[in-house]
């Protein structure tokens, strides 16, 4: 077994969360000039829907985890387990509604939840490439469960700010109830993170680390991409040399 030393584990906690934190405040600034250039109603309904299909695609998967868990609940399960489980669900269908409510709204149109699909863009293909390669080993999965929230809440932020007319203020609104959750859930992942660290193998974090860089960046470019691109390529290589306001969830 490799040595490890505790230096070493803070290191890689600091470059992790440096890393995260550059990148995150690249959501928050694409969500900030998105909005503040009065986005073309065609582009802010297909962020609506690209967020919908977000929102209400993994159901299928966790009504059929809950469905298991209950199979063996107080026996190989714990209650505590199929709770979280429970809730993460609900916490999804509540994003799909509010967003929902607002595309309605917009469109004047009820859609099938099945109809909405995924975006194809680059960036959309490039972050799932990203996730199923890169989960290897526990360290991993704890990087990969806190970085997406991490994002999550930092774009919310930005958008819990907007303003303007009706669309804005709902828009707001559904954005501050997607950020105490996702707040949350960037919350209890971190501290899974910090108190399983210390344990991991020195062997491990190189390749934790690696799947840190690759999925912070790729996760803001594609939020960059279901915002139709407000940053530049120019913005973004700027991003990548840390010109950017740092966010960290709090
Ligand atoms: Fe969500």
């Amino acid at each position: 077994m490799a040595q490890k030393t505790t230096s070493s584990v803070s290191a890689f906690v600091e470059e992790v969360t440096g890393i995260f934190s550059q990148y995150w405040g690249g959501h928050y600034e694409v969500v900030q000039t998105f909005f503040s250039r009065k986005p073309a109603q065609e582009d802010l309904v297909n962020w609506l829907e690209w967020q919908a299909h977000k929102e209400i695609q993994s159901i299928p998967r966790q009504a059929k985890s809950i469905l298991e868990m209950y199979e063996n609940l107080d026996e190989e399960v714990e209650r505590g387990e199929m709770r979280h489980e429970a809730y993460e669900m609900a916490d999804e269908i509540l994003h799909y509604c509010v967003l929902t409510d607002i595309l309605e709204m917009i469109t004047g149109r009820r859609r099938p939840a099945r109809e909405f699909v995924g975006s194809t863009s680059r960036e959309s293909v490039a972050l799932r490439e990203v996730r199923r390669q890169g989960g290897r080993g526990r360290l991993a999965d704890l990087v990969g469960s806190f970085g997406g929230p991490g994002g999550g809440t930092a774009f919310s932020a930005a958008g819990m700010l907007i303003d303007g007319g009706p669309v804005e203020r709902q828009l707001a609104a559904a954005f501050k109830i997607i950020h105490d959750q996702e707040l949350h859930h960037y919350q209890s992942a971190r501290f899974a993170f910090d108190q399983n660290v210390g344990q991991a193998d020195s062997s491990e974090l190189p390749g934790a680390l690696e799947f840190a860089r690759n999925l912070a960046r790729a996760h803001f470019l594609e939020r960059n991409a279901l915002f139709s691109y407000p940053l530049s390529p120019e913005r973004i290589a700027e991003i990548d040399a840390g010109l950017v306001a740092r966010f960290d969830p709090h």
